[in-house]
């Protein structure tokens, strides 16, 4: 008991109290927990953050893949091609700028003003690790690079997808 000469009609016990103080400091508490819906769901914070390194004849397929997963925002591509046919077959143009151009066109779509230009192009892979906003990458080069770009990426804290 509080005290046995408590006028309350209600006594209550120091545990009951103490129970009750720490539910209300609690419910205090919870408006700083701000739904995700607050910033939208699309916002950049709800989604995983992807690079996609070499966007040749499996690297572009893998990135369209990525680009309709609703989860994923594709903040950067890596090429040492600028762009040129000679692929796989004759009608395919790949490389950097032309994976860069189709992500920033596919999110321009969705913009409510119907532009997008966030999608970064880059030639050295490891100024793509360098990037901490970067959660994963893709890794879609020629057999030689694999090891020495997943382990680097790895090191650099990223998920990968090869
Ligand atoms: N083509 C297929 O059907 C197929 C199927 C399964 C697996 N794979 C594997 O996928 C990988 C890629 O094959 P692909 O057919 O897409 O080759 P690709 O030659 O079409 O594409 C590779 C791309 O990587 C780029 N690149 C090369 N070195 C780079 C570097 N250091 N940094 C950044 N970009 C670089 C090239 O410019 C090119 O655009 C290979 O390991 C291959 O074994 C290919």
């Amino acid at each position: 008991m509080v005290h046995d000469t408590d006028p309350s009609p209600h006594p209550i016990s120091r545990r009951a109290l103490l129970r009750r103080s720490a539910a209300f400091a609690g419910s205090l508490a919870l408006p700083a927990i701000v739904p995700a819906s607050v910033f939208g769901a699309r916002a950049p914070s709800n989604r995983i953050q992807v690079a996609c390194i070499g966007t040749g004849n499996q690297g572009i397929g893998i990135l369209r893949r990525f680009l309709r997963n609703e989860d994923v925002q594709i903040v950067a591509v890596c090429d040492v091609n600028t762009g040129s046919h000679g692929y796989k077959t004759d009608d395919q143009y790949l490389g950097r700028e032309p994976a860069r151009q189709e992500v920033d066109a596919h999110y321009a779509q969705l913009a409510r003003s119907g532009s997008y230009t966030g999608c970064t192009p880059y030639i050295d892979f490891r100024e793509v690790l360098d990037r901490d906003d970067v959660d994963a990458v893709t890794i879609v080069v020629p057999d030689h690079w694999h090891a020495i770009m997943t382990v680097q990426a790895a090191e650099r804290g990223k998920d990968i997808y090869w």
